[in-house]
């Protein structure tokens, strides 16, 4: 029996007023995959700070090939070969691709002064970013890139560092469909040559399919792991949650909402400015949920930031309930009862400085106030209530939302703007980093919008939930809804399909 590499026992962490880890332990063999699963808050991020001597563990041990360790800093476990590829992007927007990949790690050219070898390094880079599939020069700047290439610079990082042991929380849930394909071929590729990662996810299926152990956390503590046979959705979500949960998209799909006929929300025309040429239209009645599906750069964002008024459309006539609107600002678009619950909840989502309650009530303030006094029982009671209704944790409304972990983070977003009593409400990505129990709450929240008449209109790249969740699926291709599915034609091949421009 080989001995593991890492030994991780009895490890303990404990943040004011939250028993973030409670004697966790977690073992990691050579060229082994190991998923860290649990539910949003579980600790897994936690843990893998201590290892990346981001944050100091209050007990416990660390041994690295039986010998005992301690890391105090990301750079000591950068010099013992423990690679960090952290949840929330930590790349550097004002350099190029190129700097944030050898950063501090350059290549020099011979001689006593160090220079930098500038041909070497982009050569290099250039070379990785193939591999991994990104079709762009090392020297964009960084801050060019999507959300996606930017989190996958940050793998190229983490990569070319020279990981032996190399930990990814969440890579994926920035990525679409083919750049997940090929990250996880990459992580294949990895354990080929003797890494071994630590691959946290809540998207089960990558799990299933790259796994050799399952190791589950909840509330801060193990609570069991699965063998490469054991691992399946089923025993994951069980493990995961301490029970069985219910039928994931039991659905009211196609409730009768057509009554309303497909015009009560009704866009014609819309011209972005990406895509000038190929205008877009379509429909979403009462209580309808349309999904919106496509590959990355299919112009699902560019559709949804433009009828929020984000970015001004070059044209576009938009009308509710048969009334036409003027959309020239999120404003304009929040005083007509239009929200947008955007993709980077950090960039236009949720303000981390801000607690729970004043990020919930931001966008209604007006709501809470009398004579431009804020009324914070008020508040502070809907805030309460949103929290209990998407199940916060913690239920506090008075936590920094920098302390929250991502999946509850991206709850906070979603409570902002339930409280508002929407008329349409654009989701782009709604379950990014979401637990599966969190995920099937958040669908049946969607579901009861669109009951009380809500015209929703979701962005999803994640095939089940667009599959789940819609009663019809609009599919963009470079800038054009290449078809819209009713329900009984949905299947994955027929989105996939016009998701490529091929015909219906
Ligand atoms: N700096 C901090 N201050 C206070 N509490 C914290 C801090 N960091 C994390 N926590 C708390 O510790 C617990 C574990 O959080 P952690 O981020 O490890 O969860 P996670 O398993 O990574 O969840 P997710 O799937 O949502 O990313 C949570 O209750 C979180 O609110
Ligand atoms: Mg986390």
């Amino acid at each position: 029996m080989p001995e593991p590499i890492l030994q991780l026992s009895g490890i303990s962490k404990r943040f004011p007023g939250v028993v973030a880890l409670e004697k966790v332990s977690l073992e990691i063999y050579q060229s082994e995959v190991v998923a860290l699963i649990g539910e949003n808050g579980a600790g897994k991020s936690t843990l893998m700070k201590i290892l990346g001597g981001v944050i100091q563990r209050d007990a416990g041990a660390m041994r690295l090939d039986g010998t005992e360790i301690e890391i105090h800093s990301p750079r000591e476990a950068s010099s013992r070969r423990i690679e960090f590829i952290h949840q929330e992007l930590s790349v550097l927007d004002n350099l190029d691709v190129a700097a944030n990949i050898f950063l501090r790690r350059e290549p020099t050219r011979a001689g006593w002064l160090k220079l930098i070898d500038h041909r070497r390094l982009y050569r290099e880079a250039d070379a990785l970013l193939e591999k991994l599939g990104l079709d762009i020069s090392s020297r964009t700047p960084l801050a060019r890139l999507s959300l996606a290439q930017q989190q996958l610079v940050e793998i190229a990082r983490a990569i070319s560092a020279g990981a032996r042991i190399l930990i990814m929380d969440e890579p994926t849930s920035s990525l679409t469909l083919t750049e997940t394909r090929r990250l996880l071929e990459t992580v294949k590729d990895l354990k080929a040559h003797d890494v071994s990662i630590i691959y946290i996810s809540h998207r089960l299926h990558e799990v299933e399919e790259i796994a050799d152990r399952a190791v589950v956390l909840r509330d801060g503590r193990n609570a069991g792991s699965l063998a490469r046979s054991e691992i399946t959705r089923d025993r994951m979500v069980r493990m995961m949650v301490g029970r069985d949960l219910q039928e994931f998209f039991k659905s009211g799909s196609g409730n009768g909402s057509k009554k309303n006929g497909h015009d009560w929300f009704a866009v014609r025309n819309l011209r972005t400015l990406r895509y000038p040429n190929t205008p877009v239209s379509f429909n979403v009645s009462r209580g309808e949920v349309l999904g919106l599906a496509g590959l990355v750069g299919a112009g699902r964002t560019e559709v949804a930031r433009a009828i929020f008024g984000v970015d001004a459309p070059t044209e576009v006539e938009i009308a509710l309930a048969g009334k036409t609107l003027r959309v020239a600002s999120p404003q304009d678009a929040i005083s007509q009862g239009i929200y947008l619950v955007p993709e980077d909840r950090r960039l236009s989502g949720l303000i981390v400085d801000f607690n729970v309650r004043e990020n919930i009530s931001l966008p209604g303030l007006d709501r809470y106030s009398t004579a431009g006094l804020i009324n914070s029982a008020k508040e502070t009671s809907a805030a309460k209530e949103a929290c209990r209704s998407i199940n916060i944790k913690p239920p506090s409304p008075e936590m920094k939302a920098a302390n929250l972990s991502g999946g509850n983070q991206q709850k906070v977003v979603l409570a902002k703007w339930l409280a508002l009593s929407p008329k349409v409400l654009i989701f782009d990505e709604p379950t990014r980093g979401i637990d599966v129990g969190a995920k099937s709450e958040i669908y049946t929240l969607i579901r009861k919008l669109a009951g009380e008449g809500v015209s929703v209109i979701a962005i999803s790249s994640e095939m089940e939930e667009v599959l789940g969740i819609s009663d019809r699926i609009a599919v963009m291709h470079e800038g054009k809804i290449t078809g819209v599915l009713e329900r009984p034609q949905f299947s994955e091949e027929a989105v996939m399909r016009l998701a490529t421009g091929g015909e219906r």
